[in-house]
């Protein structure tokens, strides 16, 4: 399975923050924000990555995240021309996903929970086609919402409605199978001139092929895309992070605990940041690495 990471957008509610700089750039509390979907990507064992990104940016996530070999990983890089939707995605990293399945991560996406690494790697393994991950939130209306029957199975999905059937709202992670690739092909641009990932998952739940985990409460689903959730989602690694001695969204320690890098790698890296804590915890779990749990 290849991953994608959208990081373009125009980033309009964090303005004027990201006039100069792009969304995904930004730190949450001690690392560049698209650390974090990375992260994800790399629990559920994918090391072949795409970063697509606005004309202006692109060349500063090549200098952020180079060619990925410090992780054991490969990165490549698209552009985006204009935010024209989520779904744009699959037209843009068409050759990058070639015959594969692939996950699609919103890059101002934060996943954190127990057993998120055992859940993604499970669904990667059990989708029938797609696979969409929901979370219980207080204000469905700004998400896509998904109803669910009592056995778990989708019925509806809506993208933003006014008056929301479900409090599950759909998160910035999707697992599709290579259809996807048509299935975006074929698509229009809805009212708002985007390709919408809404239209996606509908085509694939219609055909019985949707999948929806539902994340438990023992797990953080936060975007960060306004001046309160960005700071909201800062405070939350930050408490997790000094009240544990842990790390979240640590991309040296995800590939060395997926073998994707060796000791001696690690090692290099964490002397590289030694003046920091993310360093000094590198160094640490060098030496510690049988007793750090991989959650
Ligand atoms: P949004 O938060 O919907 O849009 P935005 O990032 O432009 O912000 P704003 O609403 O404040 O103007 O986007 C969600 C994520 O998807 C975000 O990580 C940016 C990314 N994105 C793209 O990369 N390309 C797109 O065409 C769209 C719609 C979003």
């Amino acid at each position: 399975m290849k991953g994608i990471v959208l990081a373009g957008g125009n980033g309009t509610r964090l303005h004027p923050a990201t006039l100069a700089i792009n969304k995904q750039l930004l730190p949450v509390y001690d690392k560049p924000m698209i650390y974090y979907p990375i992260s994800v990507l790399m629990l559920a064992g994918i090391d072949e990555i795409l970063v697509i990104s606005s004309p202006d940016y692109v060349d500063n996530y090549r200098r952020l995240l180079g060619d990925g070999s410090q992780f054991g990983i490969s990165f490549s890089y698209a552009i985006q021309e204009r935010p024209e939707g989520l779904a744009q995605a699959f037209l843009i990293g068409r050759e990058f996903i070639g015959s594969d399945d692939v996950a699609l991560i919103l890059g101002d996406n934060l996943f954190f929970g127990a057993g998120l690494a055992r859940t993604l790697r499970k669904a990667r393994e059990t989708s029938r086609g797609a696979t969409i991950f929901a979370y219980r939130v207080d204000h469905p209306e700004r998400y896509g919402v998904v109803t669910l029957d009592r056995s778990g199975r989708p019925l509806r999905i809506l993208e933003k409605p006014e008056a929301p059937e479900s409090n599950w709202a759909v998160t910035g992670l999707y697992l599709y199978d290579n259809r996807v690739l048509d299935f975006a092909a074929g698509l229009e641009p809805s009212e708002r001139g985007e390709l919408e990932i809404t239209d996606i998952n509908r085509i694939y739940l219609e055909l019985g092929n949707l999948d929806v985990e539902r994340l438990s409460r023992g797990h953080a689903w936060l975007d960060t895309g306004t001046h309160e959730s960005l700071l909201e989602a800062a405070e939350f690694v930050r408490t997790i992070q000094h009240r544990q001695g842990l790390q979240i969204g640590c991309l040296e320690e995800i590939a060395f605990q997926n073998g994707f890098i060796d000791r001696d790698q690690l090692i290099a890296r964490g002397h590289m940041f030694d003046k920091t804590e993310y360093g000094r915890f590198l160094l640490r779990i060098a030496d510690l690495a049988p007793d750090v749990d991989d959650g």
